[in-house]
């Protein structure tokens, strides 16, 4: 399948989840007798503990992006309850898993809403998955922050919904910049996985990007995340003769895709998005993952204050060393604390859904983790990129670029 059928394959998928999201809502109203005030929701009664939800995949084939992100945000919400909580009042979390499949997905973020009553919702890390909560967080007028899903479409479903990453297009640039100026190389093939929006879009931004930056595409090869039978693809692109091979998938796949190109000869770089981010992959791959590069939301190496205050608190709690989707998971919560005490006037007033929203997207030089942003009018992030080098089975800082 190529892009294209890709895509037509996404819009017939949608019409049948938005059908079935029409119906389960309509239910949920009529059961739940939801309040709803001129279009924006009130889910809080302004007083108690303020209730936010997370849904991502706690287990499933990409589980470490879920368990990673809930981690960031527990710590997050420590951080904040032991300073005093948000104008006083404490945070709860309420975590719901989607096991990494967009059946669940609708199902949880439906329950977030109406049955855990949040005032504001984390989640998704894959976009895929992000592309089918978000529609029902709009519907519902209840604040969407995804912390790490890079597909551009995701927040284009309206103002409930926004992320505090960088998108694809941003992405696919930093890795073909890397991929010329730094790596100096001209030619490059692309394997990337049909059945993810991530993946198919990132695979489409590299390959514009590399193009108009003097490269070409002498391969493009496609496969089914989780079918990982991809010698045939393998084959034509080491026929190909590519210097370097962009694979945009999740680390699920990629360890075992890298170590059997390996096998097959092909010898070249591979060079991936911020979908590798696990310390799964080089457990996965092995020896193989050693010499490819990624782009990514931060590295744990660098010496700005908020990363090592972030590193050392996290390592203190979890006794691991924080990816990506951990800081990401951090900053998202500590920017919804921050719109709530912006936009919340207390006084046991409750926390409203279209002012939260409001408040979130014209956040203006938030200092996170992942560096200091300001959220756009499409309700992204605008920040840099950090490129990482596997060097003795560890990510390791080789560039910054900036947007
Ligand atoms: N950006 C990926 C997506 O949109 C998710 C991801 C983010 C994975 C960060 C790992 C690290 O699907």
């Amino acid at each position: 399948m190529n892009l294209r059928g890709w895509h037509a394959g996404k819009v017939a998928g949608l019409v049948l989840v938005l059908g079935a999201l029409a119906l389960s809502s309509i239910a949920a109203c009529d059961q739940m007798g939801a309040k709803k005030s001129g279009g924006s929701r009130v889910q809080d009664t302004g007083k108690g503990a303020i209730k936010i939800g997370h849904y991502g995949s706690m287990s499933g084939a990409q589980a470490t992006f879920g368990q990673s992100t809930d981690k960031g945000i527990r710590l997050a919400i420590e951080e904040k309850n032991a300073a005093g909580g948000v104008k006083g009042r404490k945070v709860e979390l309420v975590t719901q898993d989607t096991a990494g499949k967009s059946q669940e997905t609708s199902i949880v973020v439906t329950r977030l809403i109406n049955d855990d009553k949040v005032v504001a919702i984390l989640g998704e890390v894959a976009s895929s998955l992000s592309l089918v909560g978000g529609p029902i967080a709009q519907k519902e007028g209840v604040p969407m922050i995804s912390p790490s899903s890079t597909n551009p479409d995701v927040t284009a479903v309206g103002d409930m919904v926004s992320r505090v990453c960088f998108i694809d297009s941003f992405q696919g640039f930093v890795a073909a910049k890397f991929a010329r100026e730094n790596l100096k190389l001209t030619k490059a093939a692309v394997l990337y996985d049909q059945s993810q929006a991530y993946s198919a879009g990132l695979a489409s931004d590299f390959k514009k990007a590399f193009t108009e930056l003097g490269g070409t595409i002498a391969a493009e090869q496609a496969y089914t995340g989780g079918n990982l039978e991809v010698s045939s693809q393998l084959q034509s692109i080491k026929g190909a003769g590519a210097e370097v091979v962009f694979l945009p998938g999740y680390y699920s796949d990629v360890g075992t895709i890298i170590r059997k190109a390996r096998e097959a000869g092909i010898t070249v770089p591979f060079l991936g998005g911020d979908g590798w981010d696990s310390a799964e992959l080089a457990k996965i791959a092995g020896d193989a993952i050693n010499g490819n590069y990624y782009s990514n939301h931060y590295s744990h190496e660098e010496a700005r204050p908020e990363v090592q205050a972030f590193v050392k608190n996290y390592q203190a709690k979890y006794s691991e060393t924080p990816d990506g989707l951990a800081a990401l998971g951090y900053d998202a919560a500590m920017l919804l604390f921050d719109a709530i005490e912006r936009s919340w006037p207390g006084d046991g007033k409750p926390i409203e859904g279209k002012a939260l929203a409001a408040a979130i997207n014209s956040t203006k030089d938030f200092k996170g983790v992942t560096g200091t942003f300001s959220i756009d009018e499409n309700r992204n992030a605008k920040k840099s990129a950090v490129i990482l080098e596997y060097k003795n089975g560890v990510p390791t800082m080789a560039a910054r670029i900036e947007p």
